[in-house]
């Protein structure tokens, strides 16, 4: 099969990881025989440098004419990088909530399993790390408080900022279908994360995740309030099996749930709309602490790309390919710094990928 790729290389390691990830998708169209095309386009902080905006109409047609998007991470060092001192609207994540917008990505599915090789990379007691998880974040991309009204004004000769969190029905049925879909696959399990004891948007979340699932008798709805399930992802992460939750909330338990499978740098991500078309990028950031040393961890950004083949191109051998090769690595006891432990291999970031990409 032949399919066209916008890549979007992005910020800090952006460019590191997405380079290794594009490594290993050349290996599956060679062993495979495909052929990808890739685009390379401008978003974020490289845009704002090249154009004087984070995201151009030329940049939203050329993913729109794609099949998929592949990103790394956008954004610089928030206190420092002159991207910050930009009017919110010009800055590096304006751009990356106006392409989920342009493209209509409200769902967002962030993966997090333990492999078992990263136990001892798992910060969690070693009785919790030994049970393993396995579960995955349905996390509304947009709408709520990213893309609610916000303002800064003075009242009563005080500055006062708002930002406000609004969801319709409709918002949150399609986001709660995907996540019975995807649970009807799994182990048919949903807990829905709200805060439904304060907030009314959180009320009729609860309500709406409550009538779709008596569409799918067969999967266990449980709601459980966001506070709890930050706590309960810690202290016993094995219990879940699909959680969908609105835009922030799922922005901070995804990070959170990343630090119990290792790293962020293990965690990918797929933002989808109502058809197969995505956007695949890593959960994490473009760590401006490590950009440019080639040590980043280029895997969460690799299985980002298995995700592409999965869920965009369905190429499940594919997918399945790229997925054991970074098992067989981490098996064979390679690492990148952040998920480093005693007795095992340092890789930089484009040994890792070649490690990957050699066993495909
Ligand atoms: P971050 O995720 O970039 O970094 C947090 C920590 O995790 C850092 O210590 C970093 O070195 C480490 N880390 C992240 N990815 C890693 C990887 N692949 N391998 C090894 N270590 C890794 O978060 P931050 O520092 O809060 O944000 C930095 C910038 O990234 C900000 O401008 C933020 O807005 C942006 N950001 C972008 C995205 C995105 O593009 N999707 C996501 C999150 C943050
Ligand atoms: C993520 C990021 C983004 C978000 C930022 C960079 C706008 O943290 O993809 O998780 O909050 O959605
Ligand atoms: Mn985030």
């Amino acid at each position: 099969m032949e399919k066209n790729i916008a890549v979007i290389k992005g910020d800090g390691i952006g460019p590191e990881i997405v380079t290794e990830s594009m490594k290993v998708l050349d290996k599956v169209a060679e062993k495979f025989g495909h052929k990808f095309n890739y685009t390379q386009l401008l978003m974020g902080g490289c845009s704002i440098d090249a154009n004087g905006v984070p995201l151009t109409d030329e940049t939203i047609a050329a993913c729109k004419a794609s099949d998929a998007v592949l990103m790394g991470s956008i954004g610089g060092d928030t206190t420092t990088s002159p991207w910050y001192k930009l009017p919110a609207n010009l800055r590096p994540e304006a751009g990356l909530l106006g392409i989920r917008k342009a493209l209509g990505l409200f769902a967002n599915l962030r993966p997090c399993l333990l492999y078992p090789e990263l136990a001892g990379a798992c910060p969690l007691k070693t009785e919790i790390s030994a049970k393993g998880f396995d579960m995955l974040i349905m996390r509304e991309l947009t709408g709520g408080l990213y893309f609610g009204a916000r303002k800064t004004e003075e009242v009563n000769g005080v500055m006062t900022a708002t930002d406000t969190l609004t969801y319709s029905e409709d918002e949150i049925r399609r986001i709660a279908i995907k996540a019975f879909d995807v649970a009807m696959k799994r182990r048919k399990k949903v807990t829905s994360v709200d805060k439904a004891n304060v907030l009314d948007s959180s009320r009729l979340w609860r309500k709406v995740v409550t009538e779709v699932a008596k569409d799918y008798p067969e999967v266990t709805l449980e709601h459980m309030l966001v506070d709890n399930s930050a706590m309960q992802l810690v202290k016993d992460p094995a219990q879940f099996d699909v959680m969908v939750t609105e835009n922030m909330f799922g922005d901070i338990l995804s990070d959170e749930a990343s630090m119990i499978t290792g790293s962020i740098g293990m965690l990918p991500s797929a933002s989808m709309n109502e058809t197969k078309f995505g956007l695949y990028e890593p959960s994490g950031g473009s760590a401006p602490d490590i950009a440019g040393q080639n040590k980043a961890n280029p895997i969460a950004t690799i299985l980002s790309a298995a995700m592409m083949l999965r869920y965009s191109f369905d190429m499940v051998k594919e997918a399945d390919a790229v997925e054991n090769a970074v098992s067989k690595v981490l098996k064979d006891g390679f690492r990148t710094g952040d998920i480093m432990s005693e007795g095992m291999t340092k890789l930089s970031c484009s040994e890792m990928g070649d490690k990957i990409a050699e066993n495909i």
